[in-house]
């Protein structure tokens, strides 16, 4: 992973498998363990902040398991809310209804460029 300023981390394309292990980096401008993590689903990078819409703790199983075992939902790994990976929506679980916060991220020329600053 590559952080060219601030607020942009610049990834390769192939470093992001579909629906497989998301990849975290740091927010520091969210205070000093936040972060986000970004993945692929249906074809498209989707980035958010890496905390759940309940209690704000991070999401992943394992670093970088954000997905469900059928591949089709992200989730939280300590209450099971499940989040739609497209917007973050959470159609299941004690934070139903609530949003994880999304992170402006692009893909061009084999690059997925992710815009840290889009959270502040
Ligand atoms: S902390 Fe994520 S569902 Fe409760």
């Amino acid at each position: 992973m590559l952080k060219i300023n601030e607020n942009l981390i610049i990834l390769e394309s192939a470093a992001l498998a579909e629906s497989g292990k998301g990849l975290r980096f740091a927010l520091p401008m969210l205070g000093e363990h936040v972060t986000g993590f970004v993945v692929r689903y249906k074809g498209k990078p989707y980035a958010y902040v890496n905390q759940c819409a309940h209690v704000s703790v991070e999401l992943d199983w394992n670093e970088g398991d954000f997905y469900t075992a059928q591949q089709d939902f992200l989730i939280c790994s300590t209450h099971g809310a499940h989040y739609r990976p497209d917007n973050g929506f959470c159609v299941f679980g004690p934070c139903k209804g609530k949003s994880l916060k999304p992170i402006e991220v692009v893909e061009q020329n084999q690059k997925i460029i992710i815009n840290t600053a889009s959270v502040m």
